[in-house]
């Protein structure tokens, strides 16, 4: 029986590229989506991937929707905490609102979802959790007070719970991308991208989100069961940690 995983905000973006990867490796994969019904639904026609839609930042939504993804595909052994959003403002602008959606949805997320596999995890002596946290989580970056904080907690997140189910068969990993070319990065304005954010790329562009997956499909296999607690940096040398 193929293993299953289960990929948060896995429809568009970063996330859409990890649940094809993970497909293409032969993992029976779920994609969870928040708001977008349209492009939930292109990715599904695309792909066949199944998709969930609720909302990461909902405990009891996480709760009833991984009970469902178990019952519909069976126990979720690879879990990629992918959802995630921005609300750019210097912290001088920065309204609670601003701070609170990026704190729930990017880390309160990886409570509410790993909380709800992780009995099962430890319960079968198996499991992959892979949170994607950033550069900017881990250098900070001007107008992300909100994002950088939540992207460091990941990091501080995958580190307790790393050394907690070590001995469990269960490894817990963070993937921090660079400016990888998404929606989410092309909503930076024009200018400051290409003045403050591409001269600072080494390798001198944009990742793609394949670059991404492959480490995500890495982590996931038994072959990397030695590794845990650790961060992947994929920057194209923007940030050497
Ligand atoms: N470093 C230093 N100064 C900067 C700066 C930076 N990175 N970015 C902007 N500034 C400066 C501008 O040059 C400008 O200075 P002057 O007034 O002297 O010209 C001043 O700050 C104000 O900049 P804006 O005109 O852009 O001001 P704004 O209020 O309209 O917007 C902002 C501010 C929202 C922070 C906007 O600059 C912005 O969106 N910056 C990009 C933030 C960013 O990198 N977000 C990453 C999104 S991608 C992502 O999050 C994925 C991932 O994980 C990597």
């Amino acid at each position: 029986m193929a293993r299953v995983a289960l990929v948060t905000g896995g429809t568009r973006g970063i996330g859409e590229a990890i649940s094809v990867g993970l497909k293409n490796a032969g993992y029976s994969v779920a994609a969870t989506y928040a708001g977008n019904d349209e492009a939930a639904a292109k990715f599904k026609e695309e792909t066949g991937i199944a998709v969930y839609k609720w909302d990461v930042a909902d405990f009891e939504a996480c709760k009833e929707g991984i009970a469902k993804v178990e019952a519909e595909l069976g126990p979720v052994d690879i879990l990629v905490n992918n959802a995630g959003i921005t609300r750019d403002t210097t912290l001088h602008r920065m309204k609670p609102e601003q701070w609170s959606a990026v704190i729930s949805t990017n880390l309160d997320s990886l409570f509410n979802m790993t909380r709800n596999v992780i009995d099962g995890m430890r319960e079968r002596g198996f499991g992959r959790i892979i949170s994607i946290s950033s550069i900017n989580g881990q250098k900070g970056q001007f107008g992300q007070a909100n994002y950088s904080a939540a992207k460091a907690g990941v990091i501080g997140f995958t580190k307790a719970v790393a050394q907690e189910n070590a001995a469990k068969g269960v490894t817990v990993n963070v993937v921090s991308p660079g400016y990888i070319g998404t929606e989410m990065v092309r909503a930076v304005p024009e200018e400051v991208l290409n003045s403050k954010i591409l001269p600072l790329i080494p390798v001198g562009r944009l990742g793609e989100p394949e670059e991404i997956a492959r480490c995500v499909n890495f982590l996931a296999s038994d072959e990397a069961g030695f590794i845990t607690g650790s961060t992947l940096s994929i920057n194209g040398g923007q940030y050497m940690a």
